[in-house]
């Protein structure tokens, strides 16, 4: 999504804010653009649809320099993908402002301007801030003011930078809503959307927190907070090593980050052995936390959802805690009733998605006990605002469809049934027996990834087709739905999950000689329910491919594909089975010629609403 860099510094600075760009380019973004100060005090300005290294060229071929500056990839919200669109936006040749987010007023707004002379020429809603900056750096206002000023009418959610050339040396910014942190340098100050985009020249930062502005300059940083006044913000050094994208040999990210699963798997469980009360792997006072829980209320969205939902099986049938889980853009504007002691859940593998925040800031004073967050990034938005972090060891996930994310969140997850069902009903036995299942899942894991041959060739038959369905009993039910996202996401078929003993509810009539049903089939104790629904498929003509161990009793044989999948614990199922159907999904894409890692209309981090 958007990402937004700047510089205030001493030395040419338009290298460092391409740099910055590249390390954002992963999240999905359709133009970029950048704007200086020269040394004669003018607005330099290359912006246009496309790759970071198309600005790249426009840059070699007609070099802007300058020490002051701000640039920006984006992801379109309001009007098209194109130039004209593309960040930073400029008024009146001397103020250039990049942001995230969406102003939601900018209707009301931009008639306003447009009757007081301002001619827009771009569609997007951003255009209305450049404006009102404008006009309020032009009836004399300081910057930090007019951007002060400029906030104060804005609804929606934003992270802003923009320069001035009557402030040659200075950037002003401002957050509510998405992200945006300072980089510190010696004799230098950077802002950007993430970290990530700074660590070439800093490790030292300050997360800016909701409605703060600020102002920076090679050697000044001011910060002030949502009522103006000035203030001091927490510092923060990151030390751990930024780790280098790198394709290591495999064709796209997403192949090479279906394979990392076994190691990811094993170092996120690996926790578990530096602290074997376990209740610290989520945090400092996690333990007491835990002994008031009665509850637990998960909320996250896509593939984050569908860990919560599988989840919610293990945290009832194993913990026999209650469990509700809900997507984050539903839960945030939902009137509710939330049970005494209930534990606040968010599942995030960027840990900035714009509605899970939004849910756990929106949570009432004293709603919940507390709230924990299973994220992957540390230092991300969810993290820093939860009381309780479990962070899986994935390693930075590129492609756009979560792969190693989801099943890392799993463990995660898993995890915390254990903690929370030592203090309830799970016994000592099934605690021992669900930990050992996550030490050997790697294996199984492992074993699943050898199938990939096998699962190339049944993926074959996707090709031609337009729809899927995915069905599924019990814990499988949102295994299914995670295989149908994943298909649906990078190979543009249409899928669709169904907990099997609803076909004949209405989805029966999809059903024909054209359509492919897979089936999320171990042995358990649903499997007898799942093979008279198959049946039913069957009967219509459906062409089933079957996901099922040797114990389930399944044969390939006319309209029936077998996928012989390996016999595991039953705990462990869902993400073993995961693992299978991300495959399917990924050669059914590469087949299809689709864009795998970066699909088309998504982007990796949703830090929009
Ligand atoms: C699908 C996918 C998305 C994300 C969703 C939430 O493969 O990756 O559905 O799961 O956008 O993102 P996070 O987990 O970063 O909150």
């Amino acid at each position: 999504m958007c990402g937004i860099v700047a510089a205030a510094a001493r030395r040419e600075v338009s290298e460092i804010l391409l740099e910055g760009l590249r390390r954002l380019e992963y999240r999905g973004y359709d133009s970029a653009g950048m704007a200086l100060i020269d040394n004669e005090h003018n607005l330099q300005l290359h912006k246009q649809q496309g790759k970071v290294c198309e600005l790249e060229k426009a840059q070699k071929l007609r070099p802007h320099l300058g020490c002051t500056g701000i640039a920006h990839t984006r992801w379109a919200t309001h009007g098209e993908p194109s130039g004209v669109n593309a960040h930073p936006h400029i008024s009146g040749q001397r103020i250039a402002l990049v942001h995230n987010g969406i102003i939601e007023n900018h209707m009301r707004l931009r008639e306003e301007l447009m009757a007081q002379g301002y001619e827009f020429a771009s569609a997007t809603d951003t255009e209305v801030v450049v404006h009102l900056l404008h006009r309020a750096l032009e009836g004399g206002k300081s910057l930090l003011k007019a951007m002060q000023d400029t906030v104060g009418r804005l609804d929606g959610a934003y992270a802003l930078a923009a320069i001035d050339v009557d402030h040659p040396d200075q950037v002003v910014a401002a957050r509510k809503g998405s992200p945006l942190v300072i980089g510190i340098g010696i004799g230098e100050n950077f802002l950007a959307s993430d970290q990530l985009a700074l660590r070439q020249v800093t490790d030292r930062f300050i997360f800016l927190e909701e409605g703060d502005v600020v102002l920076i300059s090679p050697s000044t940083l001011q910060i002030f907070d949502q009522a103006g006044a000035p203030v001091e913000r927490k510092k923060s050094l990151i030390s751990e090593a930024v780790e280098v994208a790198d394709l290591g040999g495999f064709d796209h990210y997403m192949l090479k980050e279906i394979h990392e699963q076994p190691r990811a798997l094993a170092a996120t469980f690996a926790q578990a052995a530096n602290y074997p009360g376990i209740d610290e792997c989520f945090g400092a006072g996690a333990g007491a936390v835990f002994d008031r829980v009665k509850a637990v209320q998960i909320v996250a969205c896509g593939t984050s959802f569908h860990a919560g939902m599988v989840a919610r099986y293990w945290l009832e049938e194993l913990a026999g805690i209650p469990c509700q889980v809900e997507v984050a853009s539903e839960f945030r504007y939902r009137k509710r009733v939330t049970h005494a002691d209930t534990l606040l859940v968010t599942v995030s593998q960027s840990g900035e998605t714009a509605d899970s925040l939004a849910a756990l800031r929106n949570a009432q004073p004293g709603e919940f006990v507390a709230s924990l967050v299973v994220s992957n990034v540390a230092n991300s938005s969810l993290v820093r605002d939860s009381d309780l972090v479990f962070l899986t060891k994935a390693g930075m996930e590129i492609g756009v469809a979560s792969t190693k994310a989801f099943t890392t969140q799993l463990v995660g997850l898993l995890m915390l049934t254990v903690a929370l069902g030592r203090r309830s009903s799970m016994s000592e036995q099934k605690q021992q027996d669900v930990l050992a299942a996550l030490r050997g899942l790697p294996e199984y894991v492992q074993q699943t990834l050898e199938l990939n041959d096998d699962i190339e060739r049944l993926s074959e038959a996707f090709i031609p087709k337009h729809h899927a369905l995915f069905l599924g009993r019990g814990i499988q039910y949102p295994i299914a739905m995670e295989g149908a996202l994943k298909l649906k996401e990078i190979s543009y078929i249409h899928a669709e999950a169904y907990p099997a003993g609803e076909l004949k509810h209405g989805p029966l009539a999809l059903v024909d000689d054209d359509m492919p049903v897979v089936a999320v089939a171990p042995s358990d104790d649903l499997l007898e329910k799942l093979k008279s629904n198959l049946e039913e498929v069957r009967s219509r003509g459906g062409e089933l491919f079957v996901f099922a161990d040797r114990q389930a009793g399944f044969k390939s044989e006319a309209r029936v594909q077998v996928l012989p999948m390996p016999h595991c614990p039953e705990v462990i199922k869902p993400i073993v089975y995961t693992v299978a159907l991300q495959l399917l999904s990924y050669h059914v894409a590469l087949q299809k010629g689709t864009d795998v890692d970066k699909p088309r209309n998504l982007a990796k981090s949703v830090t929009v609403e």
